[in-house]
């Protein structure tokens, strides 16, 4: 600033004064005096002809803009809707502020696109959610989904159950009761966290027996939910057969079938869904074992899979379809479940493209509300952030250089978990150790693209295979400095997005994800309350049958540890534990929390 000086004090002074006078009269609307007399001149006439035409026309600008707002706010984006409406909410498992800074530069990065060029879902952010649980600063995905589907902080574990153990009624179940048609579409088992809190309850995220059997109509409610889209069918399948991983010989498919079910299971049935318009109700459709395979894998196997966009379209179009004569539309909940995943193993090439693949999936549910006739709102944002991602990493004690390189996570064509998984078949194949540097050398130049890795780098594959998912995507991670501060979750506010910035006001700046799951009931204008009273009625001394035919409440066992209560122990309590530590060997990742 210091340098101007000179130059402004250097102008002849009376033309400086001049400008200032004419920024002044732009600002007060007074006109600047002139110290110039004589005859008026045609100058004079033409700079009073200006000055009419600029007052008229932002007289006009004005009316128009008037005029505009009133009338776009008698159309449905009235804030508060009267009638039939469809709510979708998306969930972004996992998916922190950082994520989008991550994926967006890796998009242009690809696209050779500019750095004005956005994600879809960038256009649409209108808040941020704290994101605590009753247990912990940091939430997991249980509570974090209780907060959404039961508006209440729950404690880390909890589906859908409050911290004294008590079932809390969801948004989707006072929706069906309502007269909504419901909806879940997920990358990851149907029976994981999130998913799982809008249709079951029980007091451990870990009894994904009990939830398929709840999910699909086994627990005081009855069947709640009209069509789920996922993976996890292993939990549905007896520990008879192949693919189960059932603690016990139920059958829930066949349950399912009974239920009223139509089960499908394999991308050929997805398909003769006909993008929705054959889709029959209720309808089950489980395409995966467990989880659905990483965008970036499940690019290269869409014969086998369908994506998340697919799946959301065949929902949208067919739920669309069924509430067209019904006075209720729809309420269907989307996640982008494995975002999270990609946060847990520190694999930010995998994350790249399962940020892209939730944004084409926001993209077909805009383009729905923009087509369809009902009135609907888009809500999006996420239970947690996970890894603690950063977009930088100091790689050296040397002061670091800002830089972040998008490069070598575009090299990377499979996800690292993809190649743990092959060297696991690997090892299980080729018990003896000779042809294993070879393989792993393959694994990183094809899979990873990199070239420059070390010797060392594949011997501490060889040496920890079991971590060997933590090690492939460190390669990605430091060559992109690319950050993480945690293989599991973090407390950093997350963002929210609307369709409607009118219509979601409520959440529109910083709140508690409580107040995300309030809004939800009250866009639909559904009773939870009564579904809640009506879950602890009907819940009193209903038992369930446990593993090895042992028997335990509705809602499967209580947790052991005092996570459950209010947990001021986590939170005030400082244990003293500050050591740094190498991986444990032996111990590999606890994916999906
Ligand atoms: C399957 O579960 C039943 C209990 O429902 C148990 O008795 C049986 O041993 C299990 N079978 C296998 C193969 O694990
Ligand atoms: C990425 O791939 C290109 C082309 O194969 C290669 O030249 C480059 O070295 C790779 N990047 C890294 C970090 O290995
Ligand atoms: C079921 O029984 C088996 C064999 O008796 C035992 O190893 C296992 O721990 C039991 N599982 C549960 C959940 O009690
Ligand atoms: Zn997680």
């Amino acid at each position: 600033m210091a340098g101007d000086r000179p130059l402004l004090s250097g102008r002849p002074s009376s033309e400086h004064s001049r400008d200032l006078a004419e920024e002044d009269a732009l600002l007060t609307g007074q006109h600047t005096h002139r110290d110039y007399s004589g005859p008026r001149t045609w100058k004079f006439w033409r700079e009073v002809g200006l000055f009419v035409w600029a007052l008229v026309a932002t007289i006009l600008v004005i009316i128009l803009a008037v005029v505009y707002q009133s009338s776009t706010a008698s159309k449905p984006t009235d804030p508060s809707p009267s009638g039939k409406r469809n709510l979708i909410f998306m969930v972004s498992d996992g998916m922190g502020p950082t994520s989008l800074s991550l994926t967006r530069s890796y998009m242009q990065f690809k696209n050779g696109a500019p750095f004005s060029e956005q994600l879809v879902i960038d256009q649409h952010m209108i808040g941020q959610s704290r994101t605590r649980s009753a247990s912990s600063l940091i939430t997991d995905s249980a509570a974090g989904a209780t907060a959404f589907s039961c508006a209440q902080k729950s404690y880390n574990g909890a589906i859908s159950v409050t911290p004294d153990h008590q079932p809390c009624g969801t948004v989707l179940e006072a929706a069906k009761k309502a007269g909504y048609m419901t909806g879940l579409v997920v990358t990851t088992r149907i029976t994981d966290a999130t998913p799982a809190c809008f249709a079951a309850h029980v007091n451990m995220r870990m009894e994904e027996d009990r939830i398929a059997e709840q999910m699909v109509g086994d627990y005081p409610l009855g069947r709640v939910v009209d069509l789920m889209f996922g993976g996890g069918r292993c939990h549905f399948l007896p520990n008879s057969t192949e693919d189960s991983c059932r603690g016990d010989s139920k059958d829930i498919v066949d349950l399912a079938k009974k239920n009223g079910f139509n089960y499908i299971s394999d991308r050929k049935a997805f398909d003769g869904l006909k993008g929705g318009s054959a889709l029959k109700f209720p309808m089950l459709g489980l395409f995966a074992e467990t989880d659905i395979p990483y965008e970036i894998d499940r690019r290269n196997e869409n014969d086998i899979y369908p994506s998340l966009h697919e799946m959301a379209e065949v929902a949208l179009k067919a739920l669309s379809e069924a509430t067209k004569d019904s006075d209720k539309g729809f309420f269907l909940m989307i996640e982008g479940s494995r975002i999270d995943h990609a946060g847990h193993h520190n694999d930010p090439a995998a994350q790249v493209h399962e940020v892209l693949a939730y944004d084409k999936a926001m993209t077909s549910v805009l383009s729905f509300l923009e087509k369809d006739s009902t009135q609907g709102l888009m809500v999006s944002t996420s239970d947690h952030e996970t890894g603690g991602l950063a977009t930088a990493r100091q790689l050296h004690a040397t002061y670091p250089e800002y830089v972040w390189y998008p490069g070598p996570l575009a090299n990377a064509s499979h996800s690292a978990e993809r190649l743990h998984q092959e060297y696991n078949k690997y090892l299980l194949n080729n018990p003896s150790e000779t042809d294993t540097t070879s393989f792993l050398e393959s694994a990183i130049e094809k899979g990873l693209g990199i070239h420059d890795y070390k010797k060392e780098d594949v011997q501490a594959l060889i040496d920890s295979p079991e971590i060997a998912l933590y090690t492939f995507a460190d390669l990605v991670s430091r060559r992109s400095q690319t950050g993480w501060s945690t293989h599991g979750h973090s407390a950093a506010d997350v963002n929210i997005y609307s369709s409607d910035p009118k219509q979601a006001a409520p959440l529109v700046g910083n709140h508690e994800n409580t107040e995300v799951g309030a809004f939800l009931r009250d866009y639909l204008e559904v009773d939870v309350e009564a579904v809640t009273k009506e879950l602890r009625e009907k819940g009193v001394g209903l038992m369930a049958s446990g593993p090895n035919g042992t028997s335990m409440g509705w809602m499967g066992n209580v947790p052991e540890d005092g996570e459950r209560l209010d947990g001021q122990t986590h939170i005030a309590s400082y244990g003293g534990d500050n050591k740094k530590r190498g991986l444990v060997h032996g111990r590999g990742c606890a994916c999906g929390h």
